[in-house]
């Protein structure tokens, strides 16, 4: 743990760096669908879940991290590890900090400045309540330990690494909409492309969605959040679906080499899921402090900001 404060800083065991994702493949197959943040949303699980049904030829569909977040009653916090793990899975930092929790991390989430000092220290409270929840599942908490940090898969010939945060940490903010809108920060990302041997990064954790592309065909595509509305005004998820095959559901998508990479959205009932989230974190707690806003009405954030064309980088 390096020495920042709780919520602030990046446990070492978070990190891997891109070369370790330069390994080979563990999935093959024609369409995937990656699915970050869904923070506890039944809702949006059940609705994923139908789309994903329909999907026709070889599948898969990985939870790439934070499927747990504001699920603190029981049978909630049981139902969502049980589906989750039908399907393939990595760690976030939440269920890393459930299942093996670092000291002085708070809830591993490493927020950069942007990020305000009440939302970390909120955050960390919300992971202590979560542990306490997940506590009484012993077995779920071992199946979380176990679960590995990244996965690589081949979709329709071409590579695709599957993290939580970025290239080099789970909990990295290297692929945010904020680092991809810098140029520092694009190139940095670029480079990682090589180290891991991938035409495609699929990503969460930050929060927002964005679609970045890079010459040569790359694209990093981060969903923002299955479980919460990812624009103002608006009231769905999002996931990552990359195919041979392009979709008929997808808000907006761009091409990587003979790839589709596109955001389809979740629509779940949002006054179900806002009566659920209340249920469980009612006015006033630190989830509804710093959430319920976002889940009624979506975040600062607006689609037009999220597609981000291959751009010149700076010499
Ligand atoms: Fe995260």
């Amino acid at each position: 743990m390096d020495s920042a404060a709780p919520g602030r800083g990046c446990p070492l065991s978070y990190r891997y760096g891109a070369a370790a994702l330069s390994r080979q493949s563990s999935l093959d197959v024609e369409t995937l669908w990656v699915v970050g943040g869904l923070y506890g949303n039944p809702f949006a699980l059940e609705r994923l879940l139908a789309l994903y049904e329909r999907e026709p030829g070889p599948k898969a569909l990985v939870f790439n991290g934070d499927f747990h977040w504001f699920d603190i009653e029981k049978n909630q916090f049981r139902a969502i590890d049980d589906a989750v793990h039908g399907h393939r899975a990595t760690r976030g930092n939440v269920e890393t900090e459930l299942a093996r929790p670092a000291h002085g991390a708070g809830c591993g989430c490493a927020y950069p400045e942007w990020v305000d000092e009440a939302t970390v220290l909120r955050s960390n409270r919300i992971i202590e309540r979560l542990g306490a929840t997940a506590r009484a599942f012993p077995q779920s908490l071992e199946r979380l330990a176990a679960l590995p940090m990244h996965l690589v898969a081949t979709v329709g010939g071409e590579r695709v690494a599957v993290v939580h945060g970025d290239a080099d940490s789970l909990a990295g903010w290297g692929f945010s909409q904020e680092a991809l809108a810098t140029d520092a920060g694009r190139a940095a990302a670029s480079a990682a492309f090589e180290g891991a041997q991938a035409r495609i990064f699929a990503s969460s954790h930050s929060c927002l969605p964005v679609l970045q592309s890079f010459a040569g065909g790359r694209v990093i595509a981060n969903n923002g959040a299955a479980g919460m509305p990812n624009f103002r005004g608006t009231s769905f998820g999002l996931a990552t679906r990359i195919s041979v095959a392009p979709s008929g559901a997808a808000l907006y998508g761009v091409a990587a080499a003979t790839l589709f990479v596109e955001a389809v959205p979740l629509e779940y009932d949002p006054a179900a899921w806002a009566r659920r989230f209340v249920a469980q974190w009612p006015a006033g707690s630190d989830a509804h402090r710093s959430y319920y806003e976002r889940i009624a009405n979506g975040p600062r954030y607006g689609m037009h900001q999220a597609v981000r064309p291959e751009a010149a980088l700076a010499a």
